[in-house]
């Protein structure tokens, strides 16, 4: 490998380390907030949950859903929590006492160090509720809605930036679901009505739900022609898993998402070339996570009770390697993926996960996600690389590694991110970092070693960690090391100033 400091691909946006929480399952109510828990703050919020998120520094957080928001009466949220109705949601099947709401969730956003990415109803609603949306969240007073914020105590408005304009509207699960055609149309208009209330407002429309969708390429290019000059990104969801015991093309995910993204860029170009347009749309991958542990079992969910346990992935050694893979993919395509949200934070397939009542601990994809978070700042670096390749069921010609770097020039560091991503070569790394000036090796820390299937949980918290390595490693600017198959790394290296 070589890194070069003169092969930038971007300057990273700190909201590719996004998240999620959506009402749905233990993610609020007996995951962020559960008044009864010896551990709550004053307003019912866990303070361990609290301090494990702030340890994620996770810059956004999208929020109600998803899916649940396609039947969200934003109204229901707001204002004296005894006069808010309970109203059933017909997303996920259970009943939403909306005792947790807007004010709520940004005061626990507050807390945690991170800022709101509210998704508007476009499903049962439309653009009326979102413009008046915008007016209770971003208008100073002396409009109704406004006002109505002030009456609640919010005297200040949430001024909040970015917008989802609806959620996954290309599928049929979704209430409200609509052709590309009339979801375009629908966005457009939306959109524009909420940039008249606050112009400074950044917006999301919805592009396909996953890679595999029927309408995929055909949705992206017909709902950006009906709404390219109003809306600022386009999203990308999809989820990954181990479904038909594959695990060779499970470890090689990141390929699907590099082509996704390279496809939902061609398709942005494609319509801006179109409409001669000097702006361009950059993308927001808003939902991207692996999920498939609980898709069976969710289905016996009993309907109607109040939060049940649900989505409750309880993730692996492979699923951590394959999370890893998925965060390099999008530092690698950080020119154009400016948002990302893991999907999602607390429970509901998540990187952490509380007992209730009980303790609060880590799941082993927490890991590549706190280590890129913390490290991937800055500019990113394209890796060059002579590597062996391999073919497996779902992709060809796959290159057994898969690396980005990251220089963070305020700080005089490099970090290279590294997935050996084969289950049979260890590879013998010689990584050429003259141009970056490297000078010394601050550490190494490797996820490698563990079987496929080994996992946390409440009782064995720490059964897959991460290890930290030998850090002599580094001659004459020169990297050499092995890397074990199956494995991921993180290689940070003081430069030169
Ligand atoms: O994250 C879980 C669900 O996955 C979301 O509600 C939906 O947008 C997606 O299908």
């Amino acid at each position: 490998m070589t890194v070069d400091r003169l092969n930038i691909i971007s300057t990273i946006d700190d909201r590719i380390y996004g998240s999620f929480i959506e009402h749905l399952g233990r993610a609020v109510y007996n995951g962020i907030y559960e008044p009864g828990h010896p551990l709550a703050d004053e307003d019912g919020f866990r303070r361990d949950v609290i301090q494990l998120v702030k340890e994620l520094h996770v810059p956004v957080i999208r929020y109600p859903g998803g899916n649940f928001v396609s039947g969200f009466n934003w109204e229901d949220s707001v204002g004296p929590k005894e006069q808010r109705p309970a109203r059933l949601d017909l997303a996920w099947f259970t009943t939403e006492t909306n005792e947790v709401g807007l004010q709520e969730f940004d005061g626990w956003l507050k807390k945690v160090d991170s800022e709101l990415m509210l998704a508007v109803n476009l499903g049962t609603r439309g653009a009326d509720a979102a413009r008046n949306l915008v007016e209770y969240c971003n208008h100073g007073k002396g409009s109704y809605w406004s006002d109505l914020r002030r009456s609640h105590g919010k005297e200040e408005p949430y001024n909040v930036k970015t917008w989802c304009l609806g959620n996954e509207m290309d599928g049929p699960w979704q209430m409200g679901h609509k052709t590309a055609y009339e979801y375009g149309r629908l966005a457009n208009e939306t959109a524009k009505m909420m940039k008249w209330v606050d112009p400074s407002i950044e917006l999301v429309a919805c592009g396909s739900s996953k890679m595999v969708m029927p309408t995929f390429a055909d949705w992206e290019a017909t709902v950006l022609t009906e709404c390219y000059d109003e809306v600022d990104y386009l999203s990308l969801h999809n989820y990954w898993g181990n479904y038909d015991g594959d695990t060779q093309s499970y470890l090689s995910g990141g390929v699907l998402m590099d082509d996704f993204i390279r496809s939902v860029t061609a398709i942005c170009d494609y319509v801006k070339a179109k409409k001669r347009s000097r702006k361009t749309i950059n993308l927001s991958f808003d939902e991207w996570n692996v999920w498939y542990h609980t898709k069976e079992s969710d289905k016996k969910i009993e309907h109607w009770i109040q939060a049940p346990p649900r989505l409750e992935d309880i993730y692996n050694f492979e699923d951590a390697l394959v999370v890893g893979g998925l965060l390099i993919s999008l530092l690698k395509n950080s020119d154009r993926v400016k948002m990302a949200c893991l999907a999602q934070l607390v429970n509901v397939i998540a990187p952490i996960m509380t007992e209730t009542g009980g303790k609060a601990w880590k799941q082993t994809i927490y890991y590549p996600f706190y280590y890129t978070s913390l490290y991937g700042r800055g500019t990113a670096l394209k890796v060059n690389m002579d590597c062996p390749r391999y073919d497996c069921r779902q992709y060809t010609d796959v290159t057994v590694l898969d690396a980005v770097a990251v220089a963070d020039e305020g700080e005089g560091t490099v970090t290279l991110f590294v997935l050996n991503r084969s289950m049979e070569e260890d590879i013998a790394l010689s990584c050429d970092l003259r141009s970056v000036k490297a000078e010394s090796c601050l550490c190494h820390t490797a996820l490698e070693g563990y079987g496929y299937e080994e996992a946390n949980s409440a009782l064995e918290p720490d059964r897959v960690v991460p290890s930290p390595k030998s850090t002599d490693i580094l001659a004459q600017g020169r990297l050499e090391v092995v890397i074990p198959r199956s494995s991921w790394h993180m290689f940070r290296f003081r430069t030169k100033g």
